[in-house]
């Protein structure tokens, strides 16, 4: 659809959602919604809850994040369950400032930027939308307007407490413009959105000696001190500092513990009552969610000063570890690519599961259990089976290092390095190898690390490099199989004769002499033992492949290579080995026969068909799986 015309459609929606109306019409929606009178944090949660939450394996998943945010689940859980849930029960957890605090790039100005676009689309909601006293600058909430000896009559009536006083300015308003009759008072609906800095507001900090708490606060105008007489006319003021704007909504603190000292004490003690002060005015009722972010050493060094005790009490922190998951990393690096200049370069298949596997690794701790490496423990937390562990050990483990995900390599990094990898590299296409290259490079240059640290990154890059190895020779040799599509039948049609020849206690003839030989034992053990059938197991499984087939003949149907799930694997792993040996002269040789030619180019033609390659990646693929075999 033409943009033009989504623009007007979008206008056309907004402008369905418009209301306005007297304080007495706003009481009798109030009646049919009562909803539209919550607080700013439990809209926040709500904006969550109604997103959908799916839980899988005792943890929430939280659709409104999982989109965007992987690998967080935990953490998020916490953050939703400790502080925007109890918040949203007017909880005194809700006056705090929440801080968030995790390792660079872990995701954390992600999180606050879903909240507040989250926010301007929630508000467009009808679960979501917002009232305020029209033409209030800070969008003030309209029951304000009741009377603080009413109040309790109107919980009775309507089970909506009321919190906060009316602002200077619309007090003066209702006595001014409306006679002091507050049903009289227009509400409008608004909508929240950062742009126009309703609802939503940012403040990062500036230079400290400059910076002034009217950024937060608002300030005197001083042109209007003439037209209205004082300083202390609320008229002359301008409330237009992030804290008034924000309210209703959220406001997000960039960089809260880089502020000065003073500042930060400061905007504390006017945020702690759930209201602030703002030039000589009566305090001023906030609210909204205040949410800051910081890292761990700035944090711990916050906290480390006797003097910021005070301060601490009045801060909720929810640390934001990094993902732990590999296979969530690899979706990761798949956004932030889709999100760049660089998204339509090819990748090969596997390269970014790789560079995830690094990634994880850095930032693992070493089990404290014998029995498991690293690599294991990677597997376990990225919920794979691994042979002798089950999900209580994963428990266990994570238990060993509560504190685990606050180090490590960031995902910003990698994303760095595969960029230059682009760049350096000729053709459009990239692959693991490549990418660990670069990643092996980049830490040489990095400025920030320790030898020692360098040492056990260049043996995770090692270790990432064998898990590749492993892949890549199974990914060649699975595409030669599939390219033999034709001996596995053969090879399977001969299985099942011995095994008919067997069962049936019978002999077969030897098609060449015609001679009577016996059922061949060797081979059908060779692909039983594919798939770890023991000599006891072998009979029952031969029997049942015989019972599967008569069924299968039964129904009149054609039992083949693929009826059998379990035989199939055995075929196929069995000539796995027996083709390492074609595969090693094959993709090995320098100058390949026409035979050896043919087979290469059906081997790479069926990697780009079916397995996601393009030919430069596939051919690099073979010529890598070459060297590895001939080793
Ligand atoms: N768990 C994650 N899920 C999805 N994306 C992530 C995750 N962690 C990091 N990212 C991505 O990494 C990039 C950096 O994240 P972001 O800017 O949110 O981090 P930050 O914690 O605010 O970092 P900083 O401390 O440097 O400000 C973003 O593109 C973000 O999408
Ligand atoms: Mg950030």
């Amino acid at each position: 659809m033409d943009i033009l015309k989504k623009i007007e459609m979008y206008r056309e929606e907004e402008e369905k959602l418009r209301w306005e109306g007297s304080f007495a019409d706003y009481l009798l929606m109030l009646r049919e919604k009562p909803w539209v009178a919550q607080s700013a944090h439990s809209r926040v949660y709500n904006m969550i809850k109604d997103a959908g939450i799916e839980e899988e394996k005792g943890t929430k998943r939280y659709n409104f994040f999982s989109h965007q945010l992987f690998g967080l689940e935990e953490s998020l859980e916490r953050l939703v369950e400790e502080y925007f849930h109890p918040a949203a029960k007017r909880l005194d957890v809700r006056k705090r400032i929440l801080l968030l605090m995790g390792p660079v790039s872990g995701g954390k100005s992600t999180l606050v930027t879903m909240l507040k676009r989250g926010l301007e689309s929630y508000s467009h909601n009808n679960r979501g939308s917002v009232f305020a006293i029209k033409g209030c600058p800070m969008h003030e909430d309209p029951l304000h307007l009741i009377p603080h000896h009413l109040r309790k009559d109107f919980q009775d009536e309507y089970g909506i407490r009321i919190e906060g006083n009316l602002s200077p300015l619309n007090m003066m308003r209702l006595e001014q413009e409306y006679g002091g009759r507050i049903e009289d008072v227009l509400v409008e609906r608004i909508f929240f959105s950062e742009d126009k800095r309703t609802g939503i507001g940012t403040f990062s900090p500036s230079d400290p000696k400059s910076q002034d708490i009217a950024d937060l606060t608002g300030s005197i105008d001083f042109s209007t001190i003439a037209e209205f007489g004082s300083e202390s006319d609320p008229r002359a003021y301008r409330f237009d500092g992030e804290l008034n704007k924000a309210n209703r909504g959220m406001m997000e603190f960039q960089e809260m513990l880089k502020c000065d000292e003073k500042f930060l004490w400061h905007l504390l003690s006017l945020t702690q009552e759930g209201n602030f002060k703002a030039g000589r005015f009566a305090l001023i009722s906030a609210d909204e969610l205040i949410v800051a972010h910081t890292n761990e050493t700035e944090y711990r060094s916050f906290i480390s000063n006797k003097k910021n005790e005070a301060l601490h009490s009045r801060i909720i922190v929810m640390p934001i570890p990094y993902n732990l998951k590999a296979s969530q990393e690899e979706r990761i690096y798949e956004k932030m690519i889709n999100e760049s200049d660089v998204s339509d370069v090819h990748i090969a298949p596997h390269t970014l599961k790789v560079a995830a596997m690094f990634t994880i690794l850095t930032r693992l701790k070493e089990p404290k259990k014998g029995d498991i490496d690293l690599l294991k423990k990677m597997r376990l937390y990225d919920g794979e089976n691994v042979e002798g562990f089950n999900s209580a050990d994963v428990d266990e483990l994570k238990k060993e290092y509560p504190d685990e995900g606050m180090s490590g390599i960031d995902p910003r990094y990698v994303i760095n390095r595969i960029s230059s990898t682009i760049i350096r590299k000729e053709v459009p296409s990239i692959n693991a190898l490549d990418v660990l290259r670069s990643l092996k490079d980049g830490l040489d240059q990095h400025p920030s690390i320790t030898t020692e640290l360098r040492e056990r990154y260049m043996n995770y890059i090692s270790l990432a490099r064998k898990e590749y190895d492993n892949i890549a020779k199974n990914e060649v040799q699975k595409a030669f199989v599939y390219s033999y599509e034709e001996s596995a039948k053969t090879l399977m049609d001969n299985y099942l004769d011995n095994v008919e020849a067997y069962c049936n206690k019978a002999k077969l003839r030897d098609p060449l002499t015609g001679e009577e030989i016996n059922p061949d034992e060797k081979l059908m053990r060779s692909i039983e033992e594919q798939i770890g059938i023991s000599e006891n197991a072998k009979k029952a499984f031969r029997e049942e492949v015989l019972i599967r087939i008569s069924a299968f003949a039964r129904k009149g149907k054609r039992f083949d290579y693929n009826s059998h799930d379990r035989l199939r694997e055995a075929i196929q792993k069995k000539l796995f080995a027996d083709l390492k040996d074609v595969v090693k002269i094959t993709t090995s040789s320098k100058t390949p026969d026409e035979q050896q030619l043919k087979k290469i180019n059906n081997v790479v033609a069926r990697l780009v068909d079916e397995h996601g390659y393009n030919s430069t990646s596939a051919n690099e693929l073979l010529r890598y799986v070459g060297s590895l075999l001939n080793r």
